[in-house]
């Protein structure tokens, strides 16, 4: 399957919120009231259909990462969260050509997908690997890591689990940390300075390798919900 073969599934004026074909399509705040949906639970036939663990990454890109993990766990479910339809696409072919019946996307916002209808105590483990670093100060805002999403990843975490961030920008880093070290229902992994450098096991992404060749040193973080 070529990732062209997942159709566009709505014309721009008809959006609504579905699931279809391994993919929950979630249009964003800014397009017109959604329609009455309810989700249905990780469980649900049209997702899941059995009960195993939920792993969940947020910004997924192009899904290697995702893809290569679920190939690897066939035991654990996993989540792909991607705000772009391009990228969905290419999550999707991976499926379809990897067959991989425990791979779910969500086509739209994180922020929005996980406060509207992930439930409490649902994720196993969340992951987010390379997210937009929106460099300069004024941008700080748009980062997927606000403190409101550090609660929202608590309520959603199950307890003793944990969020890994992983990300080559030195100041992103020491923004989650100094969101995640804010949260008192979070403890570090690793001790101060709360990253290692070295996960030889970790998997990778296209960012990976892309930060990788230019010689840029990768953090990885982990946070465990404690209490
Ligand atoms: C720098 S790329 C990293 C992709 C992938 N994790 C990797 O390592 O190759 C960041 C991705 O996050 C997605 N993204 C950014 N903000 C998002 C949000 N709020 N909700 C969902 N996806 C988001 C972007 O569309 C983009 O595909």
């Amino acid at each position: 399957m070529k990732p062209e073969d997942l159709k566009p599934p709505y014309a721009k004026e008809e959006r609504r919120i579905f699931i279809h074909d391994r993919v929950w399509f979630l249009p964003n705040d800014r397009l017109p009231p959604p329609n009455e949906f309810v989700f249905p639970g990780w469980e649900h036939p049209d997702i899941f259909g059995n009960n195993h663990p939920v792993c969940i990454e947020y910004c997924s890109g192009n899904g290697a990462w995702i893809a290569g993990k679920a190939q690897a766990n066939p035991h654990l479910n996993w989540v792909a969260v991607e705000r772009k339809f391009d990228r969905v696409r290419k999550i999707w072919s991976k499926i379809k050509n990897l067959d991989l019946p425990n791979l779910f996307i969500i086509c739209g916002e994180a922020h929005q997908a996980t406060r509207t209808y992930f439930p409490e105590c649902s994720a196993h483990d969340v992951y987010i690997n390379f997210p937009d670093p929106w460099p300069k100060a004024r941008h700080a805002k748009n980062r997927l890591i606000q403190a409101e999403f550090a609660q929202q990843l608590w309520r959603i975490l199950q307890e003793g689990r944990s969020l890994t961030f992983v990300t080559d920008d030195p100041p992103y880093s020491e923004w989650l940390i100094e969101v995640m070290t804010a949260h008192k229902g979070f403890s570090s992994s690793y001790p101060s300075p709360y990253y290692t450098t070295d996960e030889s096991c970790y998997g990778t992404s296209y960012f990976d390798q892309l930060w990788r060749s230019k010689g840029r040193t990768i953090r990885y973080h982990k946070f465990q919900k404690s209490c």
